[in-house]
């Protein structure tokens, strides 16, 4: 039996269905759609297609299958979900199911806003960092030369279905760069679920996955309510970036592919807990706990090559939250809350990130 939880959204409103295997739940939507006379379609990637994901959908819905990869996230990726939906003549009342990892969510959702400027759309999510992050909070988008996630739409989903069963075919890589994410949650929101993953680390075939997986999906939830569309300068969706502008920056600087999302994420929540120290909020033993835990779940918690520093720095400034000139960084507290802060001085992030870095990272 499937649980839910709700994202309140007024009339945007979904649910998040969370099970060990939902294929009876998605063939029962796809039902429901159809009885009311709308037609179903599913975008996915060729990977997912491979791993059997498929499986769970009803048999009649047509499908696209995508080049896997944040390459597909792009004017041409978009062009050809919308030749497709064209192709199917998916009219108004149509609905597109999104089936894989954020590059799918993101770029089917974005094509679900476009397509007769808006149809329903739902998230199949098969990645766990889709599970807790990208499914959830109707960010979609596409990335051009000019940089990633630069054109996109709030398009919130019409339901979301987080079935467990789809990780076993994940690689263990893409795995331990979901739980960065989880990990992330448990640092800015939830101290309880930081000493879940201190206590063991999370696999898949833990039998609390489940349990961990809306736990996140209930903290973006709550922080997705009270800022749909990222207008709080202070809180609000800024907190999920914890780690993210140092993360970015290292993306950036080693060059996209170089680094998972999450693995620069999980070394960007290492650089943002030592300057929450630098800045008197954590201790050091804060520090190191959040060190242990990602290393304990199979992440990098150092630059796996020495990087330029300045370059790293250029980047940081560059990002896209930190406005003005003034870096706005996301801060530990404590374990298990974080909050914004103005006017840190680049010196203080600059030093965080040389306790990060590879070795001879110095020299840079
Ligand atoms: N919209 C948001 O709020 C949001 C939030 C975070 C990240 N994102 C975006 O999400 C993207 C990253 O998502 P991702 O990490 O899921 O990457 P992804 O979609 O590229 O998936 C990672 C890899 O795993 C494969 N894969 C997916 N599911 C599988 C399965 N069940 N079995 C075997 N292989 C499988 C994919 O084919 C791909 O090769 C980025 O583009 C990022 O910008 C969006
Ligand atoms: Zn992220």
């Amino acid at each position: 039996m499937a649980e839910t939880l709700n994202v309140n959204l007024g009339k945007r409103s979904y649910p998040i269905h969370f099970g060990s295997d939902l294929g009876n739940e998605v063939r029962a939507e796809i039902a429901r759609l159809a009885a009311a006379g709308r037609r179903a379609a599913v975008v996915t990637d060729r990977n997912v297609l491979a791993a059997g994901a498929l499986q769970m959908m009803a048999d009649d819905t047509p499908v696209l299958a995508v080049e896997a990869g944040e390459g597909t996230k792009s004017l041409d990726g978009l062009g050809r979900v919308l030749d497709f939906l064209a192709a199917q003549k998916l009219d108004r009342g149509g609905a597109l199911f999104a089936v894989g990892g954020g590059v799918i969510g993101d770029l089917g959702g974005f094509a679900a806003a476009a397509w007769l400027r808006g149809i329903d759309f739902y998230q199949v999510p098969t990645t766990l960092l889709a599970m807790v992050d990208s499914s959830v909070g109707g960010k979609t988008g596409i990335n051009i030369a000019a940089g990633k996630n630069l054109v996109g739409a709030f398009h919130q989903p019409r339901g979301v279905f987080v079935s467990t069963d789809l990780l076993a075919t994940l690689p263990t890589r893409e795995f331990a760069a979901g739980m960065a994410e989880v990990i992330k949650y448990g640092l800015l929101g939830d101290a309880e679920l930081l000493t879940r993953l201190e206590r063991a680390p999370l696999t898949v075939t833990s039998t609390d996955l489940l349990a961990v997986i809306r736990r996140c999906c209930a903290l973006k939830a709550r922080i997705v309510e009270s800022d749909e569309l990222e207008m709080s300068r202070d809180g609000g969706r800024a907190l999920l970036n914890l780690g993210h502008t140092f993360g970015h920056a290292i993306e950036q600087v080693a060059g996209y592919g170089k680094y998972l999302h999450g693995e620069a994420v999980g070394i960007g929540l290492c650089a943002a807990a030592r300057l929450s120290q630098k800045l008197r909020c954590i201790a050091m033993t804060e520090v190191a706990r959040t060190d242990a835990v990602l290393a304990a779940h199979g992440l990098p918690v150092r630059l796996m090559e020495p990087l330029p520093l300045a370059d790293l720095v250029a980047a940081m400034s560059r990002d896209k939250k930190v406005r003005a000139g003034l870096p706005r960084f996301v801060v530990l507290r404590k374990i298990g809350e974080a909050a914004t802060r103005a006017g840190v001085p680049l010196e203080l992030a600059e030093s965080a990130f040389r306790e990060v870095g590879a070795a001879g990272q110095t020299l840079l």
